[in-house]
């Protein structure tokens, strides 16, 4: 994806990750001592935000350099650190915690697996992520940018068992975001970061505003469903 690149304007376009934060946060534990957590996918920290103030040893990581030093400047008194969140680096840590990262995971089951050996035998993950149901409208108009396959409840929920997680608790919530017109819509899930490189070309996208104008009813004002689940687990 173009995370990289968009480090700057991620914050002013996202819009559900931070509400999904701040809703998957109401499920952390209270301020902990002697025990060890890494959040994974940290990005520029909106969950961090709130992990923080839970685990002062926290210990963030994010694939792409540029968010990893984006955070690091915002947030000096945490380890930084640029990692691979589908295998990452890491034994016996206590609470693992991502926001917003295991939908871009091509093979889940996996890395849900090297997300249970990082775990201590009491340890616990929080996660929360995008799932079916999730930019419908642009898959009906042909314009499928983040080419992901969204799986559903049932399904995410059968891969944490099948990685050999017990499921304590999951919720899912459904967020609607508004926009003036098909365009402005594009430009926000660009701002995010979250258009695959080179999916849209010029021709392209007047094919997507045809699509589009065919089936809406207000071309001045448009929305889009994203759909979260957040899973707490732990060990069998
Ligand atoms: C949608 S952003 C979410 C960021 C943040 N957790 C939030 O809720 O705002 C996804 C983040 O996952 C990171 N990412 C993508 N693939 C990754 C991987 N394999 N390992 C670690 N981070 C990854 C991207 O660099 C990006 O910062």
């Amino acid at each position: 994806m173009n995370f990289d690149r968009k480090v700057e304007t991620y914050e002013k376009y996202a819009v559900v990750q931070k509400e999904l934060a701040s809703w998957t946060a109401e499920w952390l534990p209270k301020y902990t001592l002697n025990s060890n957590a890494i959040e994974l996918g940290a990005g520029t920290g909106i969950f961090t935000d709130y992990l923080r103030h839970v685990h002062p040893e926290l210990k963030v990581t994010d694939i792409s350099n540029e968010m990893v030093k984006y955070g690091k400047a915002k947030y000096p008194t945490l380890e930084w650190k640029v990692m691979d969140g589908w295998s990452p680096i890491c034994s016996n840590v206590d609470h693992i915690y991502s926001s917003c990262l295991l939908q871009w995971a091509d093979d889940p089951i996996c890395v849900l697996k090297n997300w249970y050996e990082c775990l201590s035998a009491n340890g616990n993950l929080l996660t929360v992520f995008f799932i079916d149901g999730t930019l419908d409208l642009l898959k009906s108009i042909g314009a499928d940018i983040s080419a992901i396959k969204y799986y559903d409840e049932n399904e995410w929920l059968i891969m944490f068992r099948q990685a050999g997680f017990k499921v304590i608790r999951h919720k899912v919530k459904q967020v609607q975001t508004n926009y003036h017109s098909i365009l402005d819509l594009f430009r926000s899930l660009h701002g995010m970061g979250a258009v695959k490189k080179n999916t849209i070309n010029p021709v392209r996208l007047r094919q997507i505003i045809k699509n589009y104008e065919s089936v809406s009813i207000d071309q001045n004002a448009t929305s889009l469903n994203w759909i979260g689940l957040k899973v707490e687990c732990c060990k069998k």
